[in-house]
């Protein structure tokens, strides 16, 4: 295992769409969910006239339900392979790679209609509570102080809607069952600062809610049962290894990993070879108050 193999999902050319497994949702998939936001929010995208942000944008492929209503685009993203996907998918949109901390100062406020954060926001708040590396995981020892961070960066997200602009974020339930294994193989490394993983968004929330009780805009938080589906067993043993634990060396070469893995899939798999992972998403809205200076 080399370094440059750790979060290789990310960083690799189409590493990401290759392991990526689709998620259900009942009869939608996480593009849907964001699609019916915008349906809702814009009725049909007639005519794109709105500023449109995601970050931790990826290859764009949540952002192409949001798309259709942009006259401008932007995706941000830390990985450089993620831009070039980006790019190549919204030829004329713009882009920042970037840490997405260092991304949200450099807007100017009150810059968006909608800003999308599609299974992203966990990373850089949980990068206020530890580091991660090969060697492992070092805890930050001031938490209060990482604490408050975390909920300026949530704050300045805020701040970037335009008045009546929606704040639009999917973001993993950690309790769902395939969950539960992915916070066993990374507990390996460190306990989970807070307790467990539901920690990230209990940050994110507390955050939200601050801003609707300042009377900045209000909050909605609805949570689905679905599956990640899998082809097969190896699929699914990809996404784990690959996308969950990002090929992390510790993890890999952990007795334990492939054992646990591979009786969670099993105890997943039907009859025709597929492999039906138990999950579960928030789907995450904050619309700003008419009001944004409140
Ligand atoms: C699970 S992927 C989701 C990508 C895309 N939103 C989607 O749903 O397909 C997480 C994305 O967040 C990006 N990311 C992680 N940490 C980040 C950070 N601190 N700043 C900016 N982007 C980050 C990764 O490079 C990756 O593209």
């Amino acid at each position: 295992m080399t370094e440059a193999d750790f979060r290789d999902v990310y960083s690799q050319q189409g590493r990401y769409d290759e392991l990526l497994l689709p998620h259900v949702f009942g009869n939608a998939s996480d593009v849907d969910l964001a699609a019916e936001v915008m349906r809702r929010c814009y009725g049909d995208p007639s005519t794109p006239g709105l500023d449109v942000c995601d970050l931790g944008c990826g290859t764009g492929r949540v952002t192409a339900a949001l798309a259709p209503y942009a006259a401008s685009l932007c995706g941000v993203d830390s990985s450089q392979a993620m831009i070039v996907a980006f790019t190549e998918r919204f030829p004329d949109s713009r882009t920042v790679l970037a840490d997405l901390p260092d991304a949200v100062t450099g807007f100017e406020p009150a810059s968006f209609d909608v800003i999308g954060a599609f299974w992203s926001l966990s990373y850089p708040i949980m990068a206020y509570f530890e580091s991660l590396d090969t060697d492992g995981i070092t805890p930050h020892l001031d938490r209060s102080r990482a604490v408050a961070a975390a909920r300026r960066l949530i704050d300045r997200i805020v701040r970037l809607l335009k008045p009546g602009g929606h704040l639009l974020i999917e973001f993993f339930d950690s309790d769902s069952p395939e969950q539960r294994v992915v916070s066993r193989l990374w507990e390996r490394l460190a306990p989970h600062p807070g307790g467990d993983r539901s920690f990230s968004r209990q940050i994110l929330l507390d955050a939200l809610t601050r801003a609707e009780r300042d009377g900045r805009g209000t909050l909605q938080v609805r949570h689905f049962d679905g599956i990640a589906l899998a082809p097969d067993a190896d699929a699914a043993r990809g996404w784990f290894l690959h996308v969950h634990a990002k090929s992390h060396p510790l993890i890999l070469n952990d007795r334990r990993t492939e054992p646990d893995v591979a009786t969670f899939i099993a105890a997943n798999q039907c009859r025709d070879g597929s492999v039906h992972l138990p999950a579960g998403v928030y789907l995450i809205e904050f619309t700003a108050g008419e009001d944004t200076d409140a």
